[in-house]
C-alpha cells in the first residue's frame, strides 16, 4: 500500500498516511491530536494550512473551506487525502492526547421526553467501567452496518458510569426516529468514546467565558458548566441558549437555578419566534444577536459555541467582526440531518 509522510511544522511531529486515508484519520490513529468535530467536512474545526504537497477530496467537497482559504493554502484535514508527502501547519490539542478512545456497550436506563422533539436518554456503562472524557466531548453510537451517529455527552465526567444524551428528533425517521419510537429501557447500545476536541481551555490567564448554544447544542455546554461547578471554577460565565420559543429550552429551569445560585453565572434565553406567553423570558431574535447586544466588544472573552452549522457560522463571523480573538473561539457544529438507520444490537429478556 502506498504511504505518504506528513510533517506538522507547528509541533515538528511527523506521521504516516495510508493511501485512501484522510490526514485527520491517520493523525488520530497515531496519537497526533489534531482538532476536529464533525469529521464530515461541514464544521471547519479541522482546518489547517498546506505548506507543501498536494491533497484531494475524494468523498465530500471541502464545504467548510472558502475559495479564498483554498487559494491561501487552507486544507480541511478530515477530508483531505495526500497525493504526495505533505508539510502542514495545524494546531495540536495536548489535553486529549492521553485519553484513550474505547469501544464499549452501554445499557439504556432512562428515556424521558423533554419536549415534543427532544428526548433525554441516560445510559449506563458495564459494572466497574468508567468513561474518562473532557466535558464537551462527544460519543458515537455504532451501528451494525458500519455507520455511526454522533451525540455530545450532556452529563459531566463526575457522573461516573451514567452518561446522558439529548437527542433531537429529525423528520424522516432514521436513527432518531428509532430512538423515539423503538428504543426501550434496558436495550444495549455500542459506543465509541470520547471524541472531539471541544472542551473548556484552562490556559493562563483565564478569561471570562461566553457560551452560546442552539437547541440540543446545549448538551455539551451543560456538561462543561456542571464540570466547572464541580471544580468550584468561578470564572465569569454567560450562557446564551437559543430556540424558537421558550418551550424548546428543555432545561430552562435548571439553567435559571444555576444562575440564581452562582454569582459568576449569567443566563440569557434567546427566542427567535417567541409566543405571547414567552414575553419577558429573554431576548427576542437570534442567539448570536443576543450575545452582541450585551457584549459589543469581545476581545477579552473565550467563546464556546455548540449548535447547527448556520448558527456557528453566523456567530463566528459576527464575533470576529466585534473583536473576538480567532484562537479563542471554540465550537462544536453538528448537522441534524446526518441521520443513519440503526438496529437494536441486543435486547435482554
Ligand atoms: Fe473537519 Fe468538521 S470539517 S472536523
Amino acid at each position: 500500500m502506498k504511504q505518504f509522510q506528513v510533517k506538522n511544522i507547528t509541533s515538528g511531529v511527523s506521521f504516516t498516511v495510508n493511501e485512501g486515508e484522510s490526514v485527520l484519520t491517520a493523525a488520530l490513529r497515531q496519537g497526533v491530536m489534531l482538532p476536529y468535530s464533525c469529521k464530515n467536512g461541514t464544521c471547519g474545526s479541522c482546518k489547517g494550512k498546506l505548506k507543501s504537497g498536494e491533497v484531494h477530496y475524494p468523498f465530500h467537497p471541502p464545504i467548510a473551506l472558502s475559495r479564498e482559504e483554498i487559494a491561501e493554502g487552507g486544507a480541511l484535514l478530515c477530508q483531505a487525502e495526500p497525493m504526495e508527502d505533505l508539510v502542514i501547519r495545524a494546531r495540536e490539542i495536548e489535553a486529549v492526547r492521553d485519553i484513550q478512545v474505547r469501544k464499549m456497550p452501554a445499557r439504556v436506563i432512562e428515556k424521558t421526553l423533554m419536549t415534543a422533539d427532544v428526548m433525554r436518554i441516560r445510559i449506563k456503562l458495564p459494572e466497574a467501567q468508567r468513561l474518562q472524557f473532557l466535558a464537551g466531548q462527544y460519543l458515537e453510537i455504532l451501528v451494525p452496518d458500519g455507520k455511526r451517529r454522533a451525540f455530545s455527552i450532556a452529563s459531566a465526567p463526575q457522573s461516573e458510569d451514567i452518561i446522558e444524551l439529548h437527542i433531537r428528533h429529525v423528520d424522516g425517521g432514521g436513527f432518531t426516529g428509532w430512538v423515539f419510537d423503538e428504543l426501550k429501557e434496558r436495550d444495549i447500545l455500542r459506543l465509541e468514546a470520547p471524541l472531539g476536541t471541544f472542551f473548556v481551555r484552562n490556559d493562563e490567564p483565564q478569561r471570562p467565558m461566553i457560551m452560546m448554544g442552539g437547541g440540543t447544542g446545549f448538551a455539551p455546554l451543560k456538561s462543561m458548566i456542571e464540570d466547572l461547578l464541580a471544580h468550584n471554577d468561578n470564572r465569569p460565565l454567560h450562557l446564551f441558549w437559543g430556540a424558537k420559543n421558550l418551550s424548546e429550552l428543555y432545561m430552562h429551569e435548571t439553567v435559571l437555578q444555576w444562575a440564581e445560585q452562582n454569582d459568576h453565572i449569567q443566563y440569557t434565553a434567546a427566542l427567535s419566534e417567541p409566543r405571547s406567553a414567552d414575553e419577558d423570558s429573554g431576548f427576542t431574535g437570534l442567539v448570536h444577536e443576543a450575545v452582541l447586544q450585551q457584549y459589543p466588544e469581545l476581545s477579552d472573552f473565550d467563546i464556546y459555541m455548540s449548535g447547527p452549522p448556520a448558527m456557528i457560522d453566523a456567530g463566528r463571523a459576527a464575533f470576529l467582526e466585534n473583536g473576538a480573538v480567532k484562537q479563542r473561539i471554540f465550537f462544536d457544529s453538528f448537522e441534524f440531518g446526518l441521520d443513519v438507520p440503526i438496529r437494536v444490537l441486543a435486547r435482554p429478556h
